[in-house]
């Protein structure tokens, strides 16, 4: 049996948010906290957008602008202490990931009154507030996923919460607003999002209902990653990509992610290399570790995207992402117990094709040359 379940309502196309007038965002409450970054949702001009959208439907707002790249529970309890001090009721997360994922968590930590980490365990989120996102990258998906990825200082642990409440209830994606991501950003975040069609493929809840926005969401990715890198102001690379996004977004909602991103979350928290990166150069070791157990999926979504594997395989090797003379890479050998032991303990490891066991992950870090 296969299902699809996707609560949010997606409102997708240039300047789709600034124009925006119907009445439904004003029924979300008459008071909400923007959640965001300190840069990118100022420079893409969305924060500006959204300021004149709350003012025209009479909205008042807050704005939290502390978010960091990898959203600290720290961060989020002062985004809260903010939300109940002002009877905010609801949240607009604006950026990248990380913010929206702040925002999220923001939401549900104050709907329930958790005091620490309780929004890891599903079965104690009872209560949900609603949340608008405003993605400003083509990357994590993360205006329709049910999930909130955050960070613990003190235990290096990133891990990812997961709820349906964590979906937000509108979206805003307009491609605009990604003109001004650097070159870098761009590429991390389109890698990202091809993780996550990916792991579409490789998750054991893989689901044939879309199988047909992986491939097209691969292809676009082959298509126009390296356009928009190249032609930052380039109006259908750029929409393309935001479209490649929300289809990840879409389908990790569906089949969740895998070892790909449980063994990338610890280069992030440790090593500080982005999310994307550290999902590219993982890439295309889980490529070759998984795609035995995968086979006629992965050939048929290849087909379907009109990529040869060998084609394809070039592709993720072009972005030549090298870590290996990082000065702090030693952090990872230092500490591979815990490493390896967190990975297992993930809860993302349920969805692998195949058992892994600890050599696995070893092995692939060796060829990291990082232990
Ligand atoms: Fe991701």
């Amino acid at each position: 049996m296969l299902s699809f379940y996707l609560p949010t309502k997606i409102i997708f196309g240039y300047d789709c948010w600034k124009n925006y007038q119907l009445t439904d965002l004003k029924k979300l409450g008459n008071k909400c906290l923007i959640v965001t970054g300190k840069n990118s949702a100022k420079l893409s001009g969305a924060l500006y957008d959204t300021i004149a959208v709350l003012k025209y439907n009479n909205i008042d707002f807050v704005i939290f602008d502390n978010i960091t790249e990898n959203p600290e529970f720290s961060d989020i309890f002062e985004a809260v202490k903010i939300l109940k001090k002002n009877n905010c009721e609801f949240v607009v997360g604006i950026g990248g990931g990380s913010p929206i994922d702040a925002a999220k968590a923001t939401a549900i930590i104050s709907a329930n009154n958790f005091q620490d980490k309780e929004i890891y365990n599903a079965e104690l989120i009872k209560n949900k507030i609603p949340i608008v996102a405003i993605p400003t990258t083509a990357g994590a998906g993360a205006e329709a996923t049910p999930f909130s990825v955050l960070s613990d200082k003190n235990t290096k642990l990133k891990a990812g919460a997961g709820h349906p409440f964590l979906f937000p209830d509108l979206s805003f994606v307009d491609p605009k607003y990604t003109f001004t991501t650097s070159k870098i950003v761009t590429r991390d975040s389109g890698l990202d999002a091809l993780s996550h069609l990916l792991e579409g493929i490789y998750s054991n809840r893989r689901n044939k209902i879309i199988f047909p926005l992986i491939a097209k969401g691969i292809n676009l990715i082959y298509k126009n990653l390296k356009k928009v890198m190249k032609y930052p102001d380039h109006k259908i690379a750029r929409e393309n990509m935001m479209i490649a996004a929300l289809y990840g977004g879409m389908t990790i909602a569906q089949t969740s992610t895998t070892l790909q991103h449980s063994i990338g979350y610890p280069l992030t928290s440790r090593l500080g290399i982005t999310h994307g990166a550290a999902n590219a150069i993982v890439m295309k070791f889980i490529m070759r570790l998984f795609y035995p157990a995968v086979k006629s999926e992965f050939d048929d979504i290849m087909k379907l995207a009109n990529l040869k594997k060998n084609k394809f395989i070039e592709f993720i090797e072009s972005f030549d992402i090298d870590i290996s003379n990082k000065s702090n890479a030693s952090i990872i050998a230092d500490n591979i117990q815990d490493i390896t032991k967190q990975i297992m303990n993930s809860r993302n490891m349920l969805n692998n094709p195949i058992k892994i066991i600890e050599c696995d992950i070893l092995e692939i870090y060796k060829k990291l040359k990082l232990i």
